[in-house]
Formats: C-alpha cells, structure tokens, sequence
C-alpha cells in the first residue's frame, strides 16, 4: 500500500493527466482563435446587470462577483490562463483521495452535483474522471463561462451547469439524485450553512457521499469565528481582487457537528493548520430527519 505523501502525489499526477486534455486542439464546434478570443475577452469584465444587483447594491456586492477573475489554472495548449486558485482544482482531489475512504475511480460512471462552480475547472476535471456532473454557481459570468467550456469540449452529454445558488436546488429535481456532492470552498460563504447542509443531503442519494472542504479556525473546541462581508482579506478595493465576504467559519469540530445536524452519519474531518482548511467527508447513509426549532426554511424536506 501507497503511503500518504505517495498517494497524494499520485492522484494529484492522475488528475492533472486527466485535466490536460482540455486543450484547444479537442474544441467541438468553434475554432482555436474564436475559442480564445471569448474567453479572455470575459476575463476583467464589469457587467453587474448580467448579476442582477441594483446600482444602489454594487457597494456591498463581493469584488470576485463584480468582476470577473478565472479560477483555476488551465493550459489550453496554444494559451494559458492563471487561476486565482491557481492548482487548488488537483490539490483538492488529491486531499479527498488521500485522506478520506474515496478513491479516483470511485468518481467513475457516478452522478456528481459541484457546488460554486467558477470558471468551472473541477467541472471540466469531473467529467475527465467519468461523472456525469451538474454544475451550479450563484454568479452568473462564472456559470456562463463553465456552460461554455462544457460545449466547447463537447461534453453536453456529460455535465449542465445551473445560473443558481445552491439555495435554490431544492425541490424533487434535485432529491435523491447524486452518488457524490462535491463541496468544496463554499461553506464559509453562506449565511446558513445547516440548511446548506440539509439541501445537500437530501441531493445525495441513500449511500452517498459528501466531500466538503472549508476555510477553518484552528479550535478543538466546537466554535465558529463571524465575519461577514465588511471583513476582508488579501487584495484591494481599486482592482477589485479583495477576498473576504466570508460568514461563518467553523473549527473542524463544528463542521462535523452541521453535517450531523443535516443528516450525515460515518463523518470524518481533517484540519489543515498551515493552510487553515478543514477536509471532511460524510455519508447520507440512511435517511434523518431535522431539528426543527429555530430553521430559516421551516418547510425544508
Ligand atoms: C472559493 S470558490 C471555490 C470554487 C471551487 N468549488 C473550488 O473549491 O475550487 C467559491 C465559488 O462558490 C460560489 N458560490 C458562493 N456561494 C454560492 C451559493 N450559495 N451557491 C452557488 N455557488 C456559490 C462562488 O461564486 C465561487 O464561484
């Protein structure tokens, strides 16, 4: 057996093997000049009617929203373009592969949901491992770009991408429906993570699986440290690159105990303090009800 650094090593080499062949010589339907020549004209773009805020809203409204940054680094071949998450699309893989009782191949002919999208390079990624993917991003630009490498590399049989929040995912369309629901980097960015949670629950099909990983506070202690959107990180108002806009961000016990609260049993969670990441992963083993005192969304199944 592969010990751990091994492991990571290995599946992160599979993943970016896998990911590589996204380049501008498998396009479908549109040529490399014109494939380029959208992409990076999207790149820096100010369009806030195609977010729906009103003028009066735009000073509140997260910078990564107003403008446009890609993602995760892509080497389409004849060009590249560095993502603000640079790699983060193989780390991540590696880390669940690593760490938690999933594997690549487990990914294989399954139905994954992959919440926040961006400019969809773990969509893309999910597709190269055989999942047939349904993507969903509350930003619109960023939905629209991942819809547009999905049919330019011809894989509308493969993954769709919803313009929607994961708030929304929630009716029978979406129950019982996924093998795999694939969290990462979203969690800290909502203002009710339980009833996250619980939408995500009840996507996963009895047997399923959850892999969440969060920004997180270095606690045993079951808190978590409020932010909100005046609190910001690294980068500046003028370009617009700050980062921020995180509400609740949970110690590693905290999570476990929000996963509980939506359903998940067979919890396992993993802290990452030079990075300050929490990994973790759950199964919707059968089915639980919720608490329901207190709920934001009284009706929730
Ligand atoms: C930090 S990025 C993480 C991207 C990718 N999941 C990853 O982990 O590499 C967070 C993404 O989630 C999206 N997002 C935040 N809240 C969301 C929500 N409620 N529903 C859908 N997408 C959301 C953001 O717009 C952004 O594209």
């Amino acid at each position: 057996m592969l010990n751990k650094k091994s492991k990571y090593k290995e599946v992160w080499k599979t993943a970016e093997k896998a990911f590589g062949k996204f380049t501008t010589d498998q396009l479908v339907g549109v040529n490399k000049e014109e494939f380029r020549a959208y992409v990076e004209s999207r790149i820096n773009e100010i369009t806030p009617e195609t977010e729906g805020y009103s003028e009066a809203e735009m000073e509140r409204q997260r910078d990564l929203s107003i403008k446009f940054h890609w993602g995760h680094d892509h080497d389409f071949g004849d060009f590249k373009l560095a993502g603000k998450m640079r790699k983060r699309h193989f780390r991540l893989m590696a880390n669940f592969c690593t760490y938690f009782p999933i594997e690549l191949s487990d990914f294989k002919n399954k139905d994954v949901f992959d919440i926040g999208c961006w400019t969809g390079g773990t969509t893309l990624l999910l597709t190269a491992l055989g999942s047939r993917v349904l993507a969903t991003e509350e930003v619109n630009k960023y939905a629209d770009m991942t819809s547009y490498l999905i049919k330019s590399f011809g894989l509308d049989q493969k993954a769709k991408v919803l313009r929607a929040s994961l708030y929304e995912c929630n009716s029978e369309d979406f129950y019982d429906k996924f093998d795999i629901v694939y969290f990462p980097g979203v969690l800290y960015h909502l203002t009710d993570p339980v009833i996250a949670l619980r939408h995500l629950y009840n996507a996963c099909k009895i047997g399923g699986t959850i892999l969440v990983e969060s920004f997180g506070i270095d606690s045993d202690e079951p808190i978590c440290r409020f932010d909100g959107s005046l609190v910001y990180g690294t980068g500046d108002k003028e370009s617009l690159t700050r980062s921020g806009w995180n509400w609740f961000i949970p110690s590693a016990s905290t999570l476990e105990r929000m996963l509980r609260e939506a359903g998940f049993e067979e919890i396992e969670s993993l802290f990452f303090k030079e990075s300050s990441r929490i990994y973790a992963y759950a199964k919707k083993a059968t089915w639980n009800g919720i608490c329901r005192a207190g709920l934001s969304q009284p009706d929730i199944k």
